[in-house]
């Protein structure tokens, strides 16, 4: 009966606290949390994730594809049997609907997909409300079309988060997901200068960082970075997973169906 009670009373506190309506177009665009199970899962809504918790794993993480390189990394995550997580873009370098193969061989192997965004833009700095929902339920729409679900982790463009950002990400249901290690693969795109990312990848693994950001849209990261990154990891004795499963989150839980 106590349970009952507990149960039915967070019910009711989740109706009433992340029930929100944003003005679209003129209209109202009912965000219904009410079909939301968050109860599933002990990983938080709308706040800034940026390690792993699940002792001896690491989460290899590439942003801002689909594009041309993806295909060649998820060749070599396959040839070493390491699972990564894939940021994905709905339109940045590539369209994520042209591309669908590519997301859904992605899930095939094992690995994860998570929301960037449809277009990459600055989140922070008072862009409009109804501009950020819109950003996640564009790309929503593209991932169901895709693969019938829709992630439930996300990562900020630009790593760029604050309250504002942080508030709408809660009221969608969204893991926010940052990194403590941050290659800037983009600064050394150049067979010589990637080594100042690998560089700075180890610095800030010895430093402890178990969630690194790289980019697969970015030669020099696909044919180089990835795999020492891997060597490094390996040498190191941590087991590469996604970044659910670092947070010991069920696979289950790392998708939702439409809202
Ligand atoms: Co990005």
């Amino acid at each position: 009966m106590q349970l009952i009670q507990f149960t039915t009373s967070l019910v009711l506190c989740t109706l009433a606290t992340f029930s929100a309506a944003f003005p679209v177009n003129g209209s109202t665009h009912e965000i219904d949390e009410t079909q939301l199970d968050r109860r599933g899962t002990s990983v938080p809504f709308g706040a800034v994730i940026d390690r792993c918790t699940v002792p001896g794993t690491f989460a290899l993480t590439f942003d801002d594809g689909p594009f041309i390189f993806t295909n060649k990394i998820l060749d070599l995550l396959r040839a070493n049997g390491v699972r990564a997580t894939f940021f994905l873009t709905g339109q940045l370098h590539a369209n994520i609907i042209a591309n669908g193969d590519i997301v859904r061989r992605a899930i095939a192997e094992g690995h994860q997909v998570g929301s960037h965004t449809w277009s990459h833009p600055w989140l922070v700095g008072g862009l409009d409300q109804n501009v950020m929902v819109k950003q996640m339920t564009q790309l929503e729409s593209a991932f169901l079309r895709i693969i019938g679900r829709i992630p439930t982790y996300m990562r900020p463009p630009y790593l760029a988060v604050d309250g504002s950002v942080l508030a709408i990400m809660g009221q969608l249901s969204y893991h926010v997901i940052s990194a403590s290690i941050d290659t800037k693969d983009y600064e050394n795109d150049d067979p010589v200068a990637i080594w100042n990312s690998f560089e700075k990848f180890r610095r800030e693994l010895d430093g402890g960082g178990t969630i690194t950001l790289a980019h697969d849209v970015h030669r020099s990261t696909v044919d180089i970075l990835a795999q020492a990154m891997i060597d490094e990891i390996r040498k190191r004795g941590l087991k590469m997973v996604t970044v659910g499963e670092c947070l010991g989150d069920a696979p289950e839980n790392w998708y939702r169906g439409a809202r």
